[in-house]
């Protein structure tokens, strides 16, 4: 074993609302960690393996029926012994439930009692993304959000540190701000397109950022973006906001505040500069490489959306005027029919 890490790891590829059909991410994710020799791997899921899914990667048909913790735990457990894992077959949003999935991530370290290292949302839809966040701000706890979006051609994933960088609450995508239920949002009959490419991507860039930031090297990522079709990949840090309606993250913000004025003041001509994490534990920076400028000159016309759909970024000119391929009305379905021809 190279490296013991303690990482608690949800993974939920739910069909029952595939308003983000992440699906595939988690699995690859848990494969990824496991074969770098990952301490322990907590893994929450309510969902059951279906043939219908065999399009992701990592489960296979003869587990259809059985539960995808229990399933997944044995090809694990199968590729590296070293690793201790502790599954929970159960939906964390549901109050009791909840309890018990905050009870673990604050006692279910590899040192039981400890809590654990990190906390990754591997999850698809919004009600699940808020219980995670809030479970994480209450406790300090820092995590990592991934998503793909409904259309299989664009994901992200983001680093939430609560009180130091925003939370999933603090700019909320229109579906939760406005209260909508998410679940009338998807259409009647309209299964939402799933590529095991997209979702191998970001469990990729995921797992990437994920060994950056516990075995500390290069830059960690506070936002990456992933657009298949221009492959773009925008970055960006989001300040958390004062006015965000979970109260614990508005807590978390005040106690990060305190923190950061009861350091001492090394560099006390410096301290305009935006830059105040350099020599934080993690050695990673609050402010993304791009300025303000290059942020705003990589964001494009935001297109008419129904209501409750929101962008999570937009295409800069000078990409889509620059060499790609020409936009194209159709969807996934005539792209991938006419891939087949080719
Ligand atoms: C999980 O629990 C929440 C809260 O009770 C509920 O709204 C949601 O529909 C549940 N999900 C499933 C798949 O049962
Ligand atoms: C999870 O919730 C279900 C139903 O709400 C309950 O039967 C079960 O005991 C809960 N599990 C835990 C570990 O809290
Ligand atoms: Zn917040």
């Amino acid at each position: 074993m190279i490296w013991k890490v303690n990482i608690c790891l949800c993974i939920t590829f739910a069909c029952w609302l595939r308003y983000l059909g992440v699906g595939g991410v988690g699995s690859v994710t848990a494969e990824m960690l496991t074969r770098c020799g990952i301490g322990k791997l907590l893994l929450f899921d309510y969902d059951k393996v279906e043939l219908a899914n065999m399009n992701r990667l990592f489960f296979q048909p003869h587990q259809a029926g059985l539960s995808k913790v229990e399933a997944a735990e044995h090809t694990l457990r199968n590729i590296n012994p070293d690793v201790s894992f502790e599954t929970h077959n159960y939906n964390i949003t549901t109050m009791e439930n909840f309890t018990h999935f905050m009870d673990r991530i604050s006692h279910g370290g590899l040192e039981e009692g400890k809590p654990v290292d990190l906390v990754l949302s591997c999850v698809d839809n919004f009600e699940a993304r808020m219980a995670i966040n809030q479970a994480c701000n209450e406790l300090g706890q820092i995590w990592m959000e991934s998503g793909v979006s409904e259309n299989a051609v664009s994901g992200h994933i983001q680093l939430i540190i609560p009180g130091e960088t925003a939370c999933f609450a603090c700019a909320p995508p229109l579906v939760v701000a406005a209260n909508i239920d998410e679940k009338t949002l998807k259409r009647e009959g309209v299964c939402a397109a799933s590529l095991p490419t997209t979702m191998g991507v970001v469990a990729g860039i995921l797992v990437q950022n994920v060994l950056k930031y516990l075995l500390k090297f290069g830059t960690v990522s506070y936002y990456l973006g992933y657009n298949a079709m221009q492959d773009f990949f925008p970055t960006m840090a989001m300040k958390p906001n004062p006015q965000c309606n979970d109260r614990h993250c508005r807590r978390q913000q005040e106690e990060y505040k305190k923190k950061e004025a009861e350091r001492p003041t090394v560099e006390v001509v410096q301290e305009e500069e935006d830059v105040v994490h350099e020599d934080n534990e993690w050695g990673i920076e609050l402010v993304s490489e791009v300025t303000d400028a290059e942020l705003q000159a990589a964001s494009g016309p935001v297109p008419d959306l129904p209501e409750g759909i929101t962008v999570a970024f937009t295409i800069p000119s000078e990409v889509t005027d620059g060499d790609t391929v020409e936009e194209t009305e159709q969807s996934l379905e005539e792209l991938m029919a006419q891939m087949k021809k080719l």
